[in-house]
């Protein structure tokens, strides 16, 4: 198993979400955070002219654990419907997952997706 940890922009989580139900990928697990990535952040232009930074701009972070054979389906699945192909896009990891337990049954492995 492997989990597929996505970083996107807020506004892009209903239309990841979508695309990962329609595909029959339900479980899942969205943290707000903040983060930075090449760009440390943005420099913004106030009405004044003048320049401020903010160097942790606010990202969702969704996690899934799929079979080792979904990982890459869900990784095509998750940018498609995450880009915009401006910085910022985001940013995906994939971690491996020794095991997993559904807690009401006593599953495990794969069978506890
Ligand atoms: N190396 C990293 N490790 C962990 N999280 C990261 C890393 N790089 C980026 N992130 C997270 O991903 C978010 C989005 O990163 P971002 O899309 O700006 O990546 P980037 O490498 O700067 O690419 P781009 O040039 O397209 O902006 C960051 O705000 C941060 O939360
Ligand atoms: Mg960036």
């Amino acid at each position: 198993m492997q989990k597929v940890e996505a970083i996107i922009r807020p506004e892009k989580l209903n239309d990841v979400k979508n695309a990962l139900a329609a595909a029959g990928f339900v479980g899942l697990n969205v943290v707000n955070v903040t983060g930075r990535g090449v760009q440390k952040g943005v420099v913004h232009i106030g009405r004044g002219g003048e320049t401020y930074e903010v160097d942790m701009l606010p990202k969702v972070k969704l996690e899934v654990v799929v079979r080792d054979e979904d990982a890459e389906k869900v990784v095509q699945l998750i940018a498609q419907a995450a880009r915009t192909g401006h910085i910022g896009d985001g940013k995906i990891f994939l971690i491996p997952v020794a095991d997993a337990m559904r807690v009401r049954t006593g599953e495990r492995g794969e069978a506890a997706l």
